[in-house]
């Protein structure tokens, strides 16, 4: 088991889920309801930067983020976060100093996972980005779990 898939023990979703829901139960307001999604996700996980960058034209810019301040616009295809909206899937990445383009907001970062949200037509709109100050911190067990957080965001879009 990989030090990542073994952190997932103590990474408890289904609390996390349980207050996302909760949070923005009978709230329809995007920005609301994205801010405390952000910061659940944040300060129940203790990554070191969670946000999102929303698709406008051929850019994804800064939507809204918990978190050290950060890159303001990406191009399409350009770093983690342009290659998922580019490729519409999910990455992970365990060692950003070995990915190429990564885009280097702050040197802490050491690992992080990118994961397209989509429209209605399966348009990518925003893609979520978490980073983690720890090499390796993301598995496919956050992948599929965090999945759901965005499917969730997805229907508020
Ligand atoms: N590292 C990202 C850029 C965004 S920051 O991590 C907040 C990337 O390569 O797309």
């Amino acid at each position: 088991m990989s030090l990542a898939e073994n952190k997932i023990n103590i990474r408890n979703y289904d609390q996390l889920m349980l207050d996302i829901e909760s949070l923005i139960k009978g709230e329809k307001n995007l920005l609301a309801n994205m801010g405390n999604i952000l910061a659940a996700i944040k300060y129940s996980m203790n990554w070191f930067w969670v946000g999102v960058y929303k698709v406008e034209k051929e850019e994804l810019i800064l939507f809204m983020f918990q978190g050290p301040h950060a890159c303001t616009r990406i191009k399409k295809g350009k770093g983690v976060c342009g290659l998922s909206w580019e490729n519409n899937k999910t990455i992970i990445v365990d060692n950003v100093d070995t990915f190429n383009g990564h885009i280097s907001c702050n040197a802490l970062s050491k690992s992080e996972i990118v994961i397209p949200i989509r429209n209605k037509e399966g348009k990518v709109e925003y893609v979520l980005d978490i980073d983690s100050i720890y090499y390796a911190d993301f598995s496919e067990i956050d992948a599929r779990e965090l999945q759901k957080i965005t499917s969730l965001i997805e229907q508020l879009i």
